[in-house]
């Protein structure tokens, strides 16, 4: 058993608003993103869905219950229909609307001044967002730039992304308490995005020395500070944070 921690090349872990910056706004809103640019964190994640008549949304569920005031799968929706919902959350004593953004509203805020960690999925065990998503982001340069990053827990997605647009780096996914390291180590991906709770010191040293980056994320906001700081004692490499204030601070110079 290794008791030192094996560093990877990285200087300074990235910090990724997960949903934006979902402590302060909405999950998933252009204000969220906002928050979050204006913080200065690395990079927005944003997660896709598709609708009824192929765009590309921001909203993480499949449904549109628990984030907004509508009912209903976000596939069994048009664009027109869905934006007629609003997101709906409550901060201390107020309550914020807003309405659901497609992909493009978020890249026609932010352009080439933030970098985006965007997560595919299949729809119906299908390939259908990855051709739209790749010609949506070289229309505004973002490949290009460097300005992307595609995390996934399809591999199939992934591998998609990397015969559309090679140059861009990309992260499996494995869900909480499914984490499998032999297979982390095999796959081509530079990053394994992994559930704080199956990261251990093993799983940080062995991807390193495999030259993989870990990028961590957090499914329980009650335990998310204590584990971002043991995380941290591991060196992994990335924070999907839900607090952004927190995550700075952590890694104050
Ligand atoms: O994308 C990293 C993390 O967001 C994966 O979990 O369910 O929050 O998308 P989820
Ligand atoms: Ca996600």
């Amino acid at each position: 058993v290794e008791n030192q921690p094996v560093p990877s090349m990285v200087d300074q872990p990235k910090i990724i608003a997960h949903r934006g910056a979902n402590d302060r706004f909405n999950e998933s809103t252009l204000t969220a993103y906002e928050i979050a640019a204006k913080d200065g964190v690395d990079s927005l994640e944003i997660d896709l869905r598709l609708t009824k008549d192929n765009s590309l949304v921001a909203i993480h569920d499949q449904s549109v219950d628990r984030t907004t005031d509508g009912a209903g799968k976000v596939i069994d929706f048009t664009l027109e229909e869905i934006q007629k919902f609003s997101t709906v959350a409550v901060f201390g004593n107020n309550t914020h609307k807003e309405e659901i953004p497609t992909l493009e509203d978020i890249l026609e805020k932010f352009v080439d001044t933030e970098h985006y960690y965007i997560e595919t999925r299949l729809v119906d065990g299908r390939l259908v967002m990855e051709e739209q998503l790749v010609q949506l982001l070289n229309e505004y340069g973002l490949i290009e730039k460097g300005l992307v990053t595609i995390q996934s827990f399809s591999e199939e997605s992934l591998n998609k992304i990397t015969e559309l647009a090679p140059e861009v780096p990309l992260t499996l996914l494995f869900k909480k308490g499914q984490f499998d390291l032999s297979r982390a180590k095999q796959v081509e991906f530079p990053y394994i995005g992994i559930e704080t709770t199956d990261v251990t010191r093993k799983v940080v040293n062995e991807l390193h020395k495999q030259g993989k980056e870990v990028h961590v994320y957090f499914n329980n906001r009650d335990t998310e500070k204590s584990e971002q700081k043991r995380v941290k004692a591991l060196l992994v490499d990335g924070y999907f944070t839900n607090d952004i204030t927190y995550t700075k601070e952590l890694f104050k110079q």
